[in-house]
């Protein structure tokens, strides 16, 4: 066999991939960095992080309550969001029929006052098809209807003669029954509440619920509810999502907005008063910043249980007469303080007061703890802020001296012309800018109001629909938070939940459809700060010629337990950093048992995660087998690292 020669061709390629590998390989070698972190955890250098300091905000945008955590399978349950007028638009309703076997319109006969419109349903044939003729809902794009499980159907019916209609949940073209009753509706001129539970018999993500009959004849639906009974501790939330809020260990919940709480204009911002109450005497309202109608459900009570039921402290952000679009003169912005005064009457007033006896009506006698309010939105720069913020302000300060004020306008670099106890701070940016903001703090005052970061994140082209990236620059912002916590006393990611199904706001840290869920990134980077509130922060120095693509913080923190000295450091960098850590002044031995050390990284510094590859990029713990005092970790390029090294008990134990 005569030996091939290599073509000139192949020589050139060869090395093409030689010099290539060549470069390769030198550029790893000349990647590695070195650095030193030095913790000073001497006890007269730590300081308390405040208890509130990470939290989470719920806005109602992208369908996070309606459709999201809020667990109501019917959309437009009252048949109100066509407005109104009627005939109205009653979608996402829709008829099974045609003209000629039934006739479907609003009017205006409901029997409750704040939300009179009903559909009166007319069926036209003697012979009706086998399956009947009727309406469906196909609630928020598909009802996630599983099997073995129980749907509590309630409705309001008025019919004047007897008919028998069937209750269905159906797959979305009503062909796979699962669950089924029918009911006999005594024939009568006034309304009657029905309820039916369904225990369906087989899943379907994207089901219907149908109402239909076979008898010719008129009747008439208002406020039909379908709930899944096994919500978060039966107060009708849905428990994956609500599991996920509390693995944040949020310390506070912001809500219900946002641009949300302040409308396009005023006449569709969120009132509370319009919110509470039993359900289906709510009037439901048009959000015309993110443009899709609420029922209400979740409304200002159930937003006071939710904080309850996460452990987090409420704050209400209320309106404070100013929208988008409109404002309320200073002059007669009175009837607007009264409002605010009786929703914190309703929150925090016994249950014998005007409003705190709605409140126990609703079944919580024990008034809930509202220690901070948000005097509007972004609102600072707008002509009667001022104005309206100190009317607010001095009504709180006489009627609940305890309750702490914050204003929409900053006070990061310059003293406010107004009093408050915290100051808003937004800041959505890109990448690089938000990872330089971690010393944003570093230079203001100590002695005015404290801060409430109420709304961060990067967006745009750094962030895609969840980033590595995003996260890292996030990360590095919150520990200089930690490190500036004398004066920022909370903060919070913006927005937390996103319906796929209806994105208005990109990106989000949870992301959700009727049946799934999972975490962006940034939501992981969030669970490596959760055990900072209330922790101790300790001094560090970096030393390292990359110091500029390093972020790192340092706390002891305790769990049911133990202790642990946590260092985080986030490499925004793409290099990877040998990085040796040495404490002193700890009052313990680390113990090499009971250390970890937790990774967030990935291949790609813009990787995702998505409902087929959730786990993509998640934080990776792993003991840490040689913890001590001083040690060498390796930081993967574009990595978020948080060592737990666990400091040894007894010893604590004696010095205290
Ligand atoms: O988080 C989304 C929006 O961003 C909020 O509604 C608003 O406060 C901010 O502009």
């Amino acid at each position: 066999m005569g030996s091939r020669e290599a073509s000139p061709a192949t020589i050139f390629c060869f090395l093409l991939l030689f010099f290539l590998g060549c470069k390769c390989l030198a550029s790893e070698l000349k990647a590695t960095q070195t650095a030193e972190l030095k913790v000073d955890a001497s006890p007269q250098l730590a300081r308390h992080i405040p208890d509130t300091l990470f939290g989470i905000f719920f806005e109602e945008i992208n369908h996070a309550g309606a459709g999201g955590i809020w667990a109501e399978l019917v959309s437009n349950r009252g048949f109100e969001a066509g407005g109104p007028h009627t005939p109205s638009n009653v979608d996402p309703w829709s008829i099974i029929g045609d003209d000629s076997s039934i006739f479907v319109a609003t009017d205006r006969t409901s029997c409750f006052s704040r939300n009179t419109v009903a559909l009166r349903m007319e069926v036209l044939c003697d012979n009706c098809p086998a399956g009947g003729v009727g309406i469906y809902n196909p609630g928020f794009w598909g009802m996630n209807i599983e099997d073995g499980k129980t749907y509590n159907l309630v409705m309001y019916v008025k019919s004047p003669e007897t008919v028998e209609l069937t209750v269905s949940l159906t797959s979305s073209d009503g062909s796979q029954n699962l669950a089924s009753a029918t009911i006999l509706v005594s024939g009568a001129s006034n309304w009657t509440k029905l309820e039916q539970k369904l225990v369906a018999e087989g899943t379907n993500r994207t089901s219907r619920l149908q109402i239909t009959t076979n008898k010719k004849g008129v009747v008439w639906f208002d406020q039909v509810s379908l709930m899944p009974s096994d919500t978060y501790k039966g107060h009708g939330f849905r428990t994956e999502l609500i599991s996920m809020m509390l693995d944040l260990k949020p310390r506070f919940l912001r809500f219900p907005g946002g641009c949300f709480v302040e409308g396009e204009w005023l006449r569709n911002a969120f009132r509370w008063r319009e919110s509470i109450g039993p359900w289906e005497e709510r009037p439901g309202h048009f959000g015309d910043v993110w443009h899709y109608w609420t029922d209400d459900g979740l409304g200002y009570y159930e937003f006071l249980q939710l904080s309850e039921d996460l452990g987090a402290a409420p704050i209400w952000v209320f309106n404070n007469g100013i929208s988008h679009n409109d404002e309320v003169d200073t002059a007669a912005i009175a009837p607007f303080v009264k409002d605010v005064l009786d929703s914190l009457e309703f929150a925090r007033g016994s249950a014998e007061s005007t409003w705190g006896s709605v409140r126990a009506a609703m079944g919580h006698p024990e008034p809930f703890p509202v220690k901070y309010v948000a005097i509007g939105n972004e609102d600072c720069g707008k002509k009667f802020y001022r104005g309206n913020y100190l009317k607010f302000y001095n009504a709180i300060r006489e009627a609940y001296p305890d309750i702490q004020m914050i204003s929409n306008c900053d006070a990061s670099s310059g003293p406010l012309d107004h009093p408050a106890d915290l100051y808003d701070f937004h800041v959505y940016t890109d990448s690089k800018t938000l990872f330089w903001m971690k010393n944003t703090f570093d230079g203001s005052s100590r002695n005015g109001p404290k801060a409430f970061v109420s709304e961060y994140a990067v967006w745009r082209s750094d962030a895609g629909r969840g980033s590595l990236l995003a996260s890292l620059a996030e990360a590095a912002f919150l520990t200089g938070l930690e490190k500036n916590s004398d004066i920022v006393w909370m903060a919070s990611y913006a927005p937390l939940f996103v319906n796929n199904n209806d994105q208005t706001w990109n990106p989000d840290a949870i992301v959700f459809n009727s049946w799934q869920q999972y975490g962006t990134p940034s939501y992981w980077m969030q669970t490596l700060f959760r055990e900072s509130s209330g922790a101790l922060i300790h001094p560090i120095t970096i030393i390292s010629s990359y110091s500029g693509s390093l972020a790192a913080s340092a706390i002891t923190w305790q769990d049911s337990e133990n202790s642990f000295l946590r260092v985080k450091i986030v490499n925004f960098g793409s290099d990877a950093v040998s990085l040796t850590i040495s404490a002193t002044g700890l009052q313990a031995r680390v113990n090499t048992a009971g250390s970890t050390v937790t990774v967030l990284t990935s291949g790609n510094v813009m990787d995702e995660n998505s409902f087929s590859n959730p786990n993509k990029v998640v934080p990776v713990k792993s003991q840490l087998p040689n913890a001590a005092e001083q040690m060498q970790v390796m930081l993967s390029p574009h990595s978020f690292t948080s060592l737990d090294l666990a400091l040894a008990q007894s010893e604590l134990v004696a010095e205290m």
